[in-house]
């Protein structure tokens, strides 16, 4: 497995890879991976003949005061992770290389402004960006994403067509704990407190789409996901309620 760390040396590999007429599946992530990325990685080495995988904490995706600094990191683990899952080439760009003077943002309307992005208002802008760089790089055939990230995997989708980048954009289902918590390198930042609480998030879900498919109507849902958070008292948290009734209605809209 090679591990490469600027533009240019990229580039002669992907030169050589499209020469020889391979498929390249590009699995894009912020490292510290986990069985998430790991599964993203195996559905792209079934379907292309090379697979790529970029780490890289995207420091345009970080508004002030978020945990940019903090975001865990650990790349000898992460090597050993690709290097297993049979990885051909791991990107690891220097931040100040990669963004040298950089004056150019990729951005969407619309899909940006609700859900994360009307608490993070450049974060889309930055994915989006570093997305855009990373295709132009790669040239890859197919392009992976995990479905925890519902928002960005549309949005990723949309600027794909919109662009006409011609690449596959390839949705990979949510990894879980045991108890229902989705897999996120964010998850060590909970408390043991918050950990337990976590997985009332996916049950409330759960509840509201059986009560979907039994056909009930908005507001009772929005009801139903409040009761099963309420219920939990450990959690007592109104924004988690706040954050289900954005996506409940969401729900209901799509139906
Ligand atoms: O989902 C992520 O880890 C990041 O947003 C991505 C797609 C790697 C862009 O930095």
């Amino acid at each position: 497995m090679k591990i490469v760390k600027t533009v240019d040396e990229v580039r002669v590999i992907v030169k050589e890879w499209k020469k020889e007429g391979l498929t390249v599946g590009l699995v894009p992530t912020m490292g510290f991976l986990h069985a998430g990325h790991k599964s993203l990685i195996d559905e792209a080495r079934k379907n292309n003949d090379v697979v790529i995988v970029s780490i890289f904490v995207n420091p345009t995706q970080f508004g002030p005061g978020e945990d940019y600094e903090s975001y865990p990191r650990d790349e000898e683990r992460d090597f050993k992770l690709c290097e297993e899952a049979g990885v051909d080439a791991v990107f690891t760009p220097d931040p100040e290389e990669f963004y040298q003077n950089h004056k150019t943002y990729v951005t969407i309307e619309d899909l940006k402004d609700n859900l994360c992005g009307k608490t993070r208002p450049i974060h889309f802008r930055g994915v989006l960006t570093v997305l855009t760089k990373l295709f132009n790089i790669f040239r890859p055939t197919r392009a992976y994403f995990g479905r925890k990230d519902a928002q960005q995997f549309l949005i990723v989708k949309k600027a794909v067509k919109d662009l006409n980048f011609g690449i596959e954009i390839v949705p990979c289902p949510i990894k879980r704990e045991d108890d229902g918590l989705a897999i996120s390198s964010r998850n060590v930042y909970l408390s043991d407190e918050e950990r337990k609480a976590a997985p009332v998030l996916h049950r409330a879900l759960e509840k509201g789409k059986a009560a979907i498919k039994k056909g009930m109507k908005a507001e009772d849902l929005i009801k139903i996901i409040e009761d099963e958070i309420n219920g939990q008292s450990s959690l007592g948290n109104s924004s988690a309620v706040i954050i289900l009734r954005n996506l409940s209605v969401k729900v209901v809209f799509r139906l």
